[in-house]
């Protein structure tokens, strides 16, 4: 594998969009491939099953476009994927989940008592927080809730308005987060609605989003393998879909602004 080669980032749609940016910002010189499997969005519903197999599909595409490392910059496929997509990578090129790098930089912090994680159902239902949060220090108080809503909420542009704040309140008062000092977003779309959850907690309770500690960990994953791009000029980004959704492009341009290009792929016509 050579520093130049790309690194291949995959989400459901544009939550990955927030570890993407963080990535660019922390390894400017590194290009990146993203794809936002839109098509089968959310994934959060979906069965481990199924999950699995877009998950393992997108990183074959990825490894097939000379992919150095592939990020699962998805909650869900985090939880429900990751040892499938690791054995479908395995001595191709590198892996990344996003849950490990959050659950190293949260477990040893002895400030936090009561913490709360939301996400999909199927990253919920799947325990992985609660279950890596507890192996790493037994004395934290775990509370996890699903929050199913908040996807379709933030892919349909309810973002800033009454909707998104009235289902925000509604279940961020449920009885599961009461007295959290601090909350995980266990799902890469919600730092795009962080500012809303921290107001309603009035700013009191430390939320924690994987992106920027997620790009730390990359970039430190690259140095150890001698795979760190320096001398890149400008990295041309690519922004692949599995179905055209105007609403994926609005944002993708809103955090990589000027010239992003949109491409659509289409991985799924014999599935
Ligand atoms: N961004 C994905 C995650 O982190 C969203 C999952 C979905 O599509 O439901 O879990």
């Amino acid at each position: 594998m050579q520093p130049s080669q790309p690194i291949g980032i995959f989400d459901s749609g544009v939550g990955g969009l927030t570890v993407a940016n963080a990535i660019r910002q922390i390894l400017p010189d590194e290009q990146m491939i993203y794809f936002g499997d839109t098509f089968h969005l959310p994934y959060g519903d979906k069965s481990a099953d199924s999950v699995k197999f877009y998950s393992t599909r997108i990183s074959e595409y990825l490894l097939s476009l000379n992919c150095k490392l592939i990020l699962i910059a998805c909650n869900t496929a985090s939880a429900l994927a990751w040892e499938a997509v690791s054995e479908t990578v395995r001595g191709k090129s590198l892996a990344m989940n996003v849950i490990d790098p959050v659950i190293d930089e949260v477990a040893g912090n002895t400030k936090i008592k009561r913490i709360g994680v939301i996400g999909t159902k199927g990253t919920i239902n799947s325990g992985t927080y609660k279950l890596k949060l507890i192996q790493k220090n037994n004395r934290l108080d775990v509370r996890s809730l699903a929050t199913p809503l908040l996807v379709p909420m933030i892919e349909e542009g309810f973002i800033f308005d009454d909707i998104s704040n009235a289902i925000i309140r509604n279940y961020l008062s449920r009885e599961e987060l009461q007295g959290i000092d601090t909350l995980i977003l266990g799902c890469t779309h919600y730092p795009i609605i962080k500012q809303q959850i921290a107001r309603f907690f009035d700013f009191r309770v430390q939320i924690v989003d994987s992106a920027v500690i997620v790009a730390k960990r990359l970039r430190k994953l690259l140095r150890e393998n001698n795979l760190l791009n320096k001398d890149s000029e400008n990295p041309v980004h690519q922004f692949l879909v599995s179905d055209y959704t105007e609403y994926f492009e609005i944002i993708a341009r809103m955090f990589f602004e000027g010239d992003i290009r949109l491409q659509k792929i289409d991985l799924w016509s014999h599935s």
